[in-house]
């Protein structure tokens, strides 16, 4: 089965500069063998995370909504891709708010010391982030990429890499920069190789003991 990947979409604009981003990045992820499922988050219907504390004694949040079905869906994923542009220094409402409901994971990890990712998946766990702001400070994405590490610390992704665009109020048009359209093919095409790469070293490992 080929190696599959979530892409998550974090603006609301389905055309926009990072959903272009994004669309290279999934062409990479699927020349390089990989499935990819795409995930507009601003389009779910989901509640944020509400501290029902729920997930402390179960591997499940007891919030129903499209984030049930993609809570038990990220237990199974090689990859990752997250794309999203900077609001207010950090990873707009939306796409935070999908994050926060990762506590399922954290509870589990740290608390429970029962992880829902196994051992195997770990050793080829790999995310990408995309992301693009439009102011021109050295600082625009410390916030997102802050929140990116801890998102993957408790999902089980090693933060491979990151494709990063400020001054977006001055380019306007993603087009202008050829660039960083190919970057963010590049970087997602070598990224999934490696996970392919490595998730066939394990099973034929496994197939030859
Ligand atoms: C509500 C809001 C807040 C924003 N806050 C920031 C910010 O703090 N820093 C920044 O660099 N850009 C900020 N921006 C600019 C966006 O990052 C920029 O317009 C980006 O290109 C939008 O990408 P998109 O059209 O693909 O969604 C903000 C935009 C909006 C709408």
């Amino acid at each position: 089965m080929k190696p599959q990947i979530i892409a998550l979409l974090g603006s609301p604009i389905d055309d926009g500069n990072t959903a272009r981003l994004l669309s290279e990045a999934i062409k990479g992820a699927e020349d390089a063998g990989c499935s990819v499922i795409k995930v507009d988050v601003t389009k779910l219907k989901f509640s944020p995370c509400m501290e029902h504390f729920y997930c402390e004694q179960n591997d499940d949040c007891m919030i129903k909504d499209d984030v049930s079905p993609l809570l038990k869906r990220f237990r199974k994923v090689d990859g990752l891709i997250i794309a999203s542009p900077v609001m207010t220094m950090g990873f707009p409402g939306a796409i935070k708010s999908f994050m926060d409901r990762f506590q399922v994971f954290f509870m589990a990890k740290y608390v429970r010391k029962d992880p829902l990712v196994t051992k195997e998946m770990k050793k080829w766990r790999k995310a990408l982030l995309i992301s693009i702001g439009g102011m021109n400070v050295p600082y625009d994405f410390d916030g997102v990429r802050l929140s990116m590490r801890a998102f993957c610390d408790i999902t089980d992704f090693e933060y491979w890499e990151d494709v990063l665009q400020n001054d977006m109020d001055s380019i306007i048009d993603i087009t202008k920069k050829p660039d960083k359209i190919k970057e963010a093919y590049t970087k997602s095409h070598e990224m999934c190789r490696i996970i392919a790469e490595d998730k066939k070293k394990y099973s034929d490992e496994v197939k030859a003991e």
